[in-house]
C-alpha cells in the first residue's frame, strides 16, 4: 500500500510501496478515508520533535474497519471511526481519574514508534519502518490498536471526522475542557491555524465574550470571525497587548498559546489579566524553554497550564463533538481548508507553512 514516510528530519516526504502486516490480536485493518494536516507532522519533519524514523507519518485520521485481529470488541469491519493519538488503557491511574491523554500508553506509541507491544506493523524493502503515536495514517491503510479508534456515525463527511481526531478535540477540548467559567469571560486566543481556529468554535459554543483571535495572517483571521471571534488582531502589525486594551475594558481571563513559539507563550502571559490563566497547547522544539516572570506570577496568581489533546477523554469526548456538528452547534465544516491526494502531501505541507488558512485534508483513496 502507498504510504507517506519521513527518513530524516528536513527531507521531504517519499510515497513509497509499504507493506503492512495483518492486524495482530486487540488490532484493526483501516482504509484511511482521510487525514488532516497537523503541524505536530511538521514538527516531525523539520526536526522540532524527534520520533523513531523511517516512519509513516499522519495522526488526525478517519477510515473505515477493513479487518479485525483476535480478541476485538470494540468495532467491526465497516465500522467508520476516527483514529486516536493518545489511546486510553482504561486501567491506569490517569485513565481511572479521567484523564487519558496522560495514559502511559500513549507514551509507549510515541516512544516506541510501535504499537502498543512496540513492534511495528510497516516495512519497506525487508526494513522496519515506524508508525507515528501508533497511528500512520498518511497512508491507504493503518494497522492500529483497537484502542487507537473510536467508531461514529458513518454519514459524517470523512474530512470532517478526520481534523475531529485531533484539532477539533485539542482546541474545542481546551475550551469545554479546560477553562472553567468561561461564559462571559474574556479570552484571547494566539494562533489561528486548526487548533486555535477549533478553540474558537469551542469558545463561541461556550459563550466566551470576548473571543479575540490574534494571528500574522490575515486570512486565517477572517476565518476565525467566520467561526465564532468577535475581535482579531494581526500580530504582525499591530501591537497585542494595547489592542486588547482598546477592544475590552476588562482584562482576558484566559489566553490559549495555540502556536508553540516562545514568544507567543510569553505574549500570553503577558497579556492575560490579574487572576488570569495561560494555557498552553502549542508545541514547540523539543528542550524549548520560556521564561516566567515571578512577580507577576504571585502577585497577579496568573497560572500557566499545559493541556494535552484537548485534555479530553477522547472516546466519550469525540462522538459528541461529531453530534454537535450534526446539530449544527459546530461548524466544523467550515474549518476545512484545501484537499489533496496522498502525492501531494509535501505540497500540502509548503502550504501550511506558508499559512495556507482552514485545517487541509489528505484523501489517500483520491477525491473519488
Ligand atoms: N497540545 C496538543 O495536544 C496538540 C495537538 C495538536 C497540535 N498541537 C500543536 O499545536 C500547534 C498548532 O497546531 P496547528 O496544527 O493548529 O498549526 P498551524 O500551523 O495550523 O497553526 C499555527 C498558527 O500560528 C500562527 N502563528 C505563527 N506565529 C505566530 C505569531 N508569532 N503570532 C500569532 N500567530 C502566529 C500561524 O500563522 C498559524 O495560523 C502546533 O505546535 C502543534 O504541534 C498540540
Ligand atoms: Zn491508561
Ligand atoms: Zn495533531
Amino acid at each position: 500500500m502507498r504510504a507517506a514516510v519521513l527518513r530524516r528530519p528536513g527531507t521531504p516526504l517519499t510515497i513509497e510501496d509499504v507493506d503492512l502486516d495483518d492486524p495482530g490480536p486487540g488490532e484493526v485493518a483501516v482504509r484511511v478515508l482521510a487525514a488532516g494536516v497537523c503541524h505536530s507532522d511538521l514538527h516531525y519533519m523539520n526536526g522540532d520533535l524527534q520520533g523513531r524514523l523511517p516512519a509513516v507519518l499522519g495522526h488526525e485520521g478517519a477510515g473505515v474497519v477493513e479487518r479485525v485481529g483476535a480478541g476485538v470488541t470494540r468495532v467491526q469491519p465497516g465500522d467508520t471511526v476516527i483514529t486516536l493519538w493518545r489511546p486510553r488503557c482504561g486501567e491506569c491511574e490517569f485513565c481511572l481519574t479521567g484523564r487519558p491523554a496522560l495514559c502511559p500508553l500513549g507514551k509507549v506509541q510515541a516512544t516506541s514508534g510501535g504499537l502498543p507491544d512496540g513492534t511495528s506493523r510497516l516495512a519497506l524493502n525487508g526494513e522496519k519502518v515506524h508508525h507515528l503515536m501508533g497511528v500512520s495514517c498518511f497512508a491507504e491503510k493503518c494497522v492500529v490498536s483497537e484502542r487507537s479508534v473510536v467508531a461514529v456515525d458513518p454519514a459524517v463527511p470523512p474530512a470532517v471526522a478526520a481534523i475531529t481526531g485531533c484539532a477539533v478535540v485539542t482546541g474545542v477540548g481546551a475550551a469545554l475542557n479546560v477553562m472553567e467559567d468561561v461564559a462571559g469571560s474574556g479570552v484571547v486566543v494566539i494562533g489561528a491555524g486548526g487548533v486555535g481556529l477549533s478553540a474558537v468554535m469551542g469558545l463561541r459554543l461556550v459563550g466566551a465574550n470576548p473571543i479575540v483571535a490574534v494571528d500574522t495572517v490575515d486570512t486565517k483571521l477572517d476565518k476565525a470571525l467566520e467561526l465564532g471571534a468577535t475581535h482579531t488582531i494581526n500580530a504582525s502589525t499591530h501591537d497585542v497587548a494595547e489592542e486588547l486594551a482598546r477592544i475590552s475594558p476588562r482584562p482576558m481571563s484566559w489566553a490559549l498559546d495555540a502556536v508553540g513559539a516562545p514568544q507567543t507563550l510569553q505574549q500570553a502571559f503577558e497579556v492575560v489579566g490579574t487572576g488570569g490563566t495561560v494555557v498552553a497547547v502549542g508545541l514547540g522544539k523539543v528542550g524549548a524553554t520560556v521564561p516566567v516572570p515571578i512577580n507577576p506570577l504571585v502577585q497577579q496568581e496568573k497560572r500557566l497550564i499545559g493541556s494535552l489533546y484537548g485534555s479530553a477523554n477522547t472516546p466519550v469526548d469525540i462522538p459528541k463533538l461529531i453530534d454537535l456538528f450534526k446539530a449544527g452547534r459546530l461548524p466544523l465544516d467550515k474549518l476545512l481548508g484545501e484537499q489533496y491526494e496522498l502525492s501531494e502531501i509535501n505540497e500540502a505541507y509548503a502550504a501550511l507553512s506558508r499559512g495556507a488558512t482552514g485545517r487541509a485534508v489528505i484523501l489517500p483513496g483520491g477525491e473519488g
